[in-house]
C-alpha cells in the first residue's frame, strides 16, 4: 500500500507537468482526489491494514494529499497568471501604430475647377446666375444677335427637342435670361452644361461645361473686361501670367476678341503644353452687342457691358497638363484619384 501511495504521487506529479488548462486541471483534481478518486479508493482499502499499519499510511497517505492540493493549488495559480499574459498580450493596443486609412471620395476634376473659378469671380463680386440646359432656339441664338440661317449657327450645331426648343449650346443664353430680368448694374457668372452634335475625340464632346460672365452697367469699357481677365488670370494660373487680346468674332459681342493666357509651364518661351506657342488660349469674350442690350430692354446709349465664355474642361486639360478630353468622361478611377 505504501508503494502505491507513492506511485500514485509520482505519476501526480508527473501527470501535473503536462497539464496546460485550468478545466484539464479541475479533470485531474477529481480523477484523484474526489470521492471516487484514485487517491479515495486506496484509503478506503485502509481498513484491511493491521491496527498498527494503518495510522502511520493514513499518515502518510494525507501527507501525499496535501502535498498534491499544495501542487495543484500551485499550478491553478500558474496556468491562471499565463491565461491572464495571454489575454492582456492580444488585446494589446499600439497606439503609436499607423491608423486604417479610411476611403474618402472627391469630386470629379471639372467639379474642382468649375468651383475654383466660382470661388474666383464670387470674391470679385460676381453672382451665380442658372439657366436651363433645355433651352428656346430665341434665347440660345435669336436673342444673342444670331439669326435663322446665320453662319455662326454651323459651329454650333446642337440637338433639337422641336424646331423651337434645342438643348443649349453655349452658356450665353443665360445672359439674355437675367438682362431680361434685372436691372444693371448687373455682375453675373454662369456656369453649366451645354451641347453640340460634335463626335466625340481628343478635343470634343457632345457635353461639356462652360462659364459664362457678363457684367453691364453704366461706363462699363473693354478696360473693365482686360483689367477683370488679367486678375482672374493671376488667380488661375500664378502671378506671372499675361493675357492677350486677339480680334475675333462673335455675333453677341462687338468687337470681340479671343483670350490667351502666358503659358504658365514655360512662361511663353514654347513648350508642350502650350505646342510651343507660348500662349495658351481660353475663353472669348467683347463687349455685348447693342442688339443685345436692345432686345433686352436696356439702352445703349446709357448702359454697356462686358461678356466672357470658357470651355471649363479646357481649364482643366491645361491647368492639369491632359492632352485627351475623352479621359475625363471614362471615369477610371487610375485616372480620377490624381486629382
Ligand atoms: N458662347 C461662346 C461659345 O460658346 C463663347 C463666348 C464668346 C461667350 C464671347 C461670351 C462671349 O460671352 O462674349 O463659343
Amino acid at each position: 500500500m505504501r508503494d502505491l501511495l507513492n506511485k500514485i504521487k509520482t505519476d501526480a506529479e508527473q501527470h501535473l507537468g503536462a497539464i496546460v488548462s485550468e478545466e484539464e486541471l479541475e479533470k485531474f483534481r477529481v480523477e484523484l482526489l474526489g470521492k471516487k478518486g484514485a487517491l479515495t479508493q486506496v484509503l478506503r482499502g485502509m481498513g484491511a491494514l493491521s491496527a498498527e499499519e494503518r495510522p502511520k499510511i493514513g499518515q502518510l497517505a494525507n501527507e501525499i494529499r496535501a502535498s498534491i492540493e499544495n501542487k495543484i493549488a500551485q499550478k491553478k495559480e500558474a496556468l491562471a497568471k499565463a491565461a491572464l499574459e495571454r489575454k492582456l498580450e492580444s488585446e494589446k493596443i499600439d497606439v503609436t501604430a499607423p491608423g486604417v486609412p479610411v476611403s474618402v471620395g472627391k469630386r470629379h476634376p471639372i467639379d474642382q475647377i468649375e468651383e475654383t473659378l466660382c470661388d474666383i469671380f464670387r470674391s470679385m463680386g460676381f453672382e451665380i446666375a442658372e439657366g436651363p440646359e433645355v433651352e428656346y432656339d430665341t434665347y440660345n441664338f435669336q436673342k444673342l444677335n444670331i439669326p435663322e440661317n446665320h453662319p455662326a449657327r454651323d459651329t454650333q450645331d446642337t440637338f433639337y427637342i422641336s424646331d423651337a426648343i434645342l438643348l443649349r449650346s453655349q452658356t450665353s443664353p443665360v445672359q439674355v435670361r437675367v438682362m431680361e430680368k434685372q436691372r444693371p448694374p448687373i455682375r453675373i457668372i454662369s456656369p453649366g452644361r451645354v451641347y453640340r452634335s460634335d463626335a466625340v475625340d481628343a478635343t470634343h464632346s457632345p457635353v461639356f461645361h462652360q462659364l459664362e460672365g457678363l457684367v453691364v452697367d453704366k461706363g462699363i469699357t473693354m478696360s473693365d473686361l482686360k483689367g477683370m481677365l488679367a486678375a482672374f488670370a493671376k488667380q488661375m494660373f500664378g502671378e506671372n501670367t499675361k493675357i492677350r487680346f486677339r480680334p475675333h468674332h462673335f455675333p453677341f459681342t462687338e468687337p470681340s476678341a479671343e483670350v490667351d493666357v502666358s503659358c504658365f509651364v514655360c512662361g511663353g518661351k514654347g513648350c508642350r503644353v502650350c505646342k510651343n506657342e507660348g500662349w495658351i488660349e481660353i475663353l472669348g469674350s467683347g463687349m455685348v452687342h447693342p442688339n443685345v442690350l436692345r432686345g433686352c430692354d436696356i439702352d445703349p446709349n446709357i448702359y454697356s457691358g462686358f461678356a466672357f465664355g470658357m470651355g471649363i474642361e479646357r481649364i482643366v486639360m491645361i491647368k492639369y497638363a491632359i492632352d485627351d478630353m475623352r479621359l475625363l468622361y471614362e471615369n477610371d478611377l487610375r485616372f480620377l484619384e490624381q486629382f
